[in-house]
């Protein structure tokens, strides 16, 4: 009898080693039955919890991928108070001046030189209290506002990437010497996103903070500059076009709020 159940024992388990390393492992802890056919020890192994049909393996690995990466939602106030309460709620009807009006695109960059202090000044002059701004980052790791990846369209100058130059050499470039209205503006320069924090801030502006760089040093930065500015969480909220630089920062300090920027229409697209 004895010997029966070893031969069945290792009949089983030749068959099972050929198709699985897993078998290898729970062979060692099933019982394996006197006189039963060898058909059913198998049967019994097949149904280890280690060897479940795919469907529920990848349903498994979904849910738990989900809870891992799944983040804290930032503080539902902040994230109204960013964006004001609704047309036509009951808050919105008591409080009209606290509805989103309008927000300034790169910081009304048609009338103004976009995304410089000039610019947001110029929305301030007018009212608007909401801006959208761009932001990368240069050879040295200092965060500017520029919505390009070089400097051709609002300057003239051949320099397409300048995230190879210093913020050093960046400054010195007059960035509104294409504007249209170039004769309201003159010597323009750009600006570091502290700059403009600071003066959007001490002037209650609150902002869209649009990320164009997908580098590590945009992820510090963004982090850090909330860090220091903690009024940010509820006057900024951060977009970009790529999730995962979105995940990134969230998961570094999830109270940061953040929007996946999008375009319904392709021709649009980019130009946020
Ligand atoms: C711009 O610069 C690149 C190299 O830096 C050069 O190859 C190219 O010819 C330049 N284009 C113009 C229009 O000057
Ligand atoms: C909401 O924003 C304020 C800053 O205005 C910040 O101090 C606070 O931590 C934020 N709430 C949460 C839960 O982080």
């Amino acid at each position: 009898m004895a010997t029966y159940a070893t031969r069945m024992g290792w009949r089983a388990s030749g068959e099972m080693l050929k198709s699985s390393s897993i078998y290898r492992k729970t062979l060692q802890n099933v019982p394996v039955y006197l006189s039963v056919p060898s058909s059913t020890i198998i049967h019994t192994q097949r149904r280890s919890l280690f060897v479940l049909p795919l469907g529920i393996d990848v349903g498994l690995f979904g849910v738990a991928a989900y809870f891992t990466t799944k983040l804290k939602r930032p503080d539902p106030e902040n994230v109204s108070h960013i964006f004001g309460p609704e047309h036509g709620s009951k808050e919105g009807d008591s409080h009209p001046e606290r509805i989103l009006k309008c927000i300034a695109h790169r910081g009304a960059g048609l009338d103004a030189p976009e995304n410089t202090l000039e610019a947001f000044k110029y929305c301030l002059e007018r009212d608007c209290n909401f801006v959208e701004l761009d932001v990368r980052t240069s050879k040295d790791g200092q965060l500017v506002l520029l919505h390009d990846r070089g400097l051709e369209r609002l300057t003239g100058a051949n320099i397409s990437n300048v995230q190879a130059m210093d913020w050093e050499s960046l400054k010195s470039f007059d960035v509104g010497a294409k504007h249209p209205n170039r004769e309201h503006f003159r010597d323009v320069r750009l600006c570091l996103l502290e700059e403009a924090i600071d003066y959007l801030l001490a002037n209650k502006v609150k902002m869209i903070i649009d990320i164009k760089g997908e580098d590590k040093q945009m992820v510090n930065g963004i982090v850090q500059t909330f860090a220091s500015n903690p009024v940010l969480y509820k006057y900024a909220v951060v977009t970009s076009f790529n999730p995962f630089m979105l995940y990134q920062i969230r998961k570094r300090d999830p109270e940061i709020v953040g929007a996946l920027t999008c375009s319904g229409d392709g021709r649009l697209a980019g130009a946020p």
